[in-house]
């Protein structure tokens, strides 16, 4: 059996009591290491509680040598651990894919994930359209395909999740072009260079999918103790020390609801400007009013 295990957000014992009975009878087990990191608990933490050692799996390992990772698994037990919920993050589906077709049975273990637990920062889960995630931008590559994407949850009204980049073990493009295994230390996307990000791809295209005085939230370290909520305008979270990682950003929808702005108010600076600069962005993205048809008069 190949098993996919959540381990939730922040803790080693956030793992669920099935999660933890199925790694105990596991041969093998992998800790998917490079789409999210466990904030308050170390490989070395993870193998005592759990009673097993850990194999660190990078993206190398799970896209392209995935095959060390299926291996046997039809005649033995193999753990498959993924930070958060495993279909939080869109690449573990390919594993099932395969382990499928190998004919490799396959159980999935379920936890919180980002994807879920967002809904702390006050706005309503069932509000938030399709979410998206900010690269580091490099000098030559500064791709902005998300952008249309929140233009679409504007016009509709809906809040965007911003997921940022990580980089836990990648190597420079001159190590790589040289084909030396040498790996530079992990980075984490900030808040503030997210929201620098984002005014940079606004002032390019300039349609208005959002301005700089639209209201956000910042979403740090959730589910750990130090997590850590900010409200305010993208320009001011442009300048917002967001600490240690990890982060993630919602940019509020047009249509606020009055209880959602109030939750968002106790994470912002100035709660009266917040509401004022909330109004304005409604007003500014309105709908055009609706005028019936001959036919709707029928
Ligand atoms: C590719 S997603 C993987 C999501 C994970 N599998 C899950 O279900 O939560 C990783 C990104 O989600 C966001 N994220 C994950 N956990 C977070 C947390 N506890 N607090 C804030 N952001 C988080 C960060 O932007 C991080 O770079």
């Amino acid at each position: 059996m190949l098993y996919l295990i959540g381990l939730g957000l922040s803790y080693k014992s956030d793992i669920t009591v099935r999660g933890l009975e199925a790694i105990k009878k596991c041969n093998r087990v992998y800790l998917e290491h490079y789409t999210s990191i466990l904030m308050a608990a170390t490989q070395e933490e993870l193998e005592e509680f759990y009673g097993k050692s850990i194999v660190l799996a990078d993206r190398e390992l799970v896209e392209s040598g995935c095959e060390d990772i299926l291996r046997d698994a039809d005649k033995e037990d193999v753990a498959f651990l993924v930070v958060g919920d495993p279909f939080g993050a869109t690449t573990h589906t390919d594993l099932v894919l395969r382990a499928k077709k190998q004919g490799i049975p396959v159980d999935v273990i379920h936890n919180a994930s980002i994807m879920n637990a967002v809904g702390s920062c006050g706005l309503q889960l069932y509000n938030f359209g399709q979410t998206v995630s900010m690269v580091f931008f490099t000098d030559s590559w500064r791709p902005d395909s998300w952008y249309d994407k929140i233009w679409e949850n504007r016009k509709i009204g809906l809040h965007t999740l911003v997921l940022l980049d990580i980089k836990v073990k990648e190597q420079s493009l001159e190590n790589m072009a040289r084909g030396r295994l040498i790996y530079e230390p992990p980075r984490y996307m900030s808040i503030s260079q997210c929201c620098e990000q984002l005014l940079e791809i606004e002032e390019n295209r300039g349609t208005k999918a959002y301005t700089p005085d639209t209201p956000a939230v910042a979403i740090s370290r959730l589910g750990s103790a130090q997590q850590a909520f900010k409200s305010g305008t993208i320009a001011e979270l442009a300048n917002y020390d967001s600490g240690e990682p990890l982060h993630s950003l919602v940019i509020l929808g047009r249509q606020c609801h009055e209880l959602e702005l109030e939750y968002l108010m106790e994470f912002a600076d100035d709660k009266q400007k917040l509401r004022q600069d909330v109004i304005k962005d409604q007003e500014y993205f309105k709908p055009a009013p609706w005028v019936p048809t001959e036919e709707d008069d029928n």
